[in-house]
């Protein structure tokens, strides 16, 4: 049987980084569930698909195809066939994918694909429902947290790394509104699953991080 590492968690909290930290170190395949949610965000966004109105963007799903590739360890997210890794990372794309997140048929299109990769590879998948309802049982499952505060200031830091001016109130702002939406949604909301184990990194650098989950794999008896 595979090795699963879940880690749900907020927006900006550090999953992606930590996750691909994790996953090399133990040698395990990195699957991020929200590039599939932008994948498809996306594919709306530039059908001008309005994303409020469920019926027209679960008419649009049977057009879109979302598949995964890892290329030297990278994941990579293709639609439709063409390679979208980096066009999903835009803000409007992430807003965008929680906008539709809430739609029955949008989550059941992508939950066969987040079983599937998991049950053939030992790997770690991040997301929002992955301890809670995707693969219930994980043997590892982490919900990773930071105050809104440092989730936004790491996020302004990275845009403004990037050479671009953001404005930190809005960055937060969105943070905020993100959150409502994940975690109220009707349908598999991002809650801390029964048995996961909460580490917050509002005062934890990457590698304390890295470290402290390692531990936790260590002392659940997978590595
Ligand atoms: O992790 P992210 O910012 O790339 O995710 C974008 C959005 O996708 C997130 O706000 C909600 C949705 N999402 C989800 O509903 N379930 C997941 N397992 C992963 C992401």
């Amino acid at each position: 049987m595979s090795v699963n590492i879940a880690i749900d968690g907020p927006a900006g909290a550090g999953k992606s980084t930590i996750a691909k930290l994790l996953a090399k170190r133990l040698g395990y395949l990195y699957v991020d569930t929200g590039a599939m949610y932008r994948a498809l965000a996306l594919y709306m966004v530039e059908g001008s698909i309005t994303l409020s109105d469920e019926e027209a963007v679960v008419a649009a799903l049977p057009q879109v195809r979302v598949t995964l590739a890892h290329l030297d360890g990278e994941q990579h997210v293709y639609l439709n066939d063409r390679d979208v890794s980096k066009d999903i990372r835009k803000e409007e794309i992430g807003n965008a994918a929680s906008a539709i997140s809430g739609y029955p048929a949008v989550r059941e299109k992508l939950l066969s694909l987040q079983r599937d990769l998991a049950k053939a590879k030992d790997c770690i998948m991040d997301g929002r429902d992955i301890g809670s309802f995707v693969l219930p049982d994980a043997q590892v499952k982490i919900y990773l947290t930071a105050s809104s505060g440092t989730r936004a200031k790491r996020r302004y830091d990275e845009l403004a790394a990037k050479g671009e001016s953001p404005d930190l109130a809005r960055i937060e702002e969105d943070i905020i509104k993100r959150d409502e939406q994940d975690k109220n949604r009707s349908i598999s909301p991002l809650i801390v699953a029964d048995d996961a184990v909460v580490v917050d990194s509002s005062e934890l650098s990457i590698d304390q991080v890295v470290e402290r989950i390692t531990e936790i794999a260590a002392e659940k008896g997978v590595l």
